[in-house]
């Protein structure tokens, strides 16, 4: 039996990346999105192509923000698959208009605090209620995961971002509050925090961060891929880290370091 990944926003980016990522390694997956079928699709297909081993994957809509979509989202995946390994909070929204923090609005930011911040938190909650309840003395290798995809916004500060700055860097904790409450069920949580990738969301600021990149800005002086962010997740999936928990793998190039 193969293990499972739900991956949210899975039909475009880097969810899209993380996905073919674990596909390869075989892993069973459910594909979430919001509103994009046919890219979802897409991605079940390029998924199941890309598998090495035999995969399935099935796709579910479901937008992480609404309590009974969360519900249904976990429901398909235990009637689907009958068993959840990984969980995988990538689907993000950027800040609506990009608005100078004294022009942001409360409408604005209860809409992304719900997508990058309420949906991950008590889908992981549903998830980690169900993992722990498949914890049982015979399932002997299960280890279970859940990551946070975070951004290195949770730390670097845009004021014309100012929600999805802190949505992120709250979703930061959320990782090591995760990890705390959960490591005596043998299931680790991690942070992988992306830089700057080549994704829809950051096509609007291409030309600038073109730009930036050969300035200087990351050490290794290209975009990163979603297939980068996917190539961490492996790792995690892998078990490879099985001593780390609350952790945070920077998968930016080297944005990160400071120097002088
Ligand atoms: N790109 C970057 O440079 C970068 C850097 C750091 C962190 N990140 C983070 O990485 C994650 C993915 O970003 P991306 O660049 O791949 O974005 P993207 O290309 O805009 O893709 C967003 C994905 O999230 C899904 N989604 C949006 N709202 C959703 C909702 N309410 N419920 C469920 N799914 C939803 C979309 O589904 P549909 O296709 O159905 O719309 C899509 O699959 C986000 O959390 C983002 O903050 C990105």
């Amino acid at each position: 039996m193969n293990p499972v990944a739900l991956i949210t926003g899975a039909s475009r980016g880097i969810g899209r990346g993380i996905a073919l990522e674990l596909a390869k390694i075989g892993y069973d997956l459910v594909i979430n999105y919001a509103g994009n079928a046919e890219a979802a699709k897409q991605t079940q297909a390029d998924c199941v192509a890309a598998g090495k081993s035999k995969i399935r994957a099935d796709v579910c809509q479901a937008d992480v923000s609404i309590p009974t979509d969360r519900q249904r989202l976990v429901d398909f995946t235990r009637e689907k698959f009958g068993r959840l390994d990984l969980l995988v909070n990538n689907a993000g929204v950027t800040s609506r208009g990009r608005k100078d923090i004294l022009d942001a609005t409360e409408e604005n930011f209860d809409w992304l605090v719900g997508i990058n911040l309420k949906g991950p938190f008590f889908l992981s909650q549903l998830a980690a209620k169900w993992m722990i309840e498949q914890k049982k003395p015979e399932a002997g290798g299960y280890r279970p995961k859940i990551v946070m995809v975070t951004s290195i916004s949770s730390y670097t500060v845009s004021p014309n971002r100012a929600d999805y700055c802190m949505a992120k860097a709250a979703l930061s904790m959320m990782v090591k509050l995760f990890a705390a409450r959960l490591a005596e069920h043998g299931i680790n949580v991690y942070e992988v925090c992306p830089g700057v990738i080549e994704s829809d969301m950051t096509g609007p600021v291409k030309a600038k961060y073109d730009k930036l990149i050969a300035e200087g800005l990351t050490p290794i002086k290209r975009w990163g891929q979603p297939e980068d962010v996917g190539r961490a997740v492996v790792a995690i999936a892998q078990d490879l880290l099985p001593f780390s928990t609350g952790e945070v793998i920077n998968v930016d190039g080297g944005f990160h370091i400071r120097t002088v």
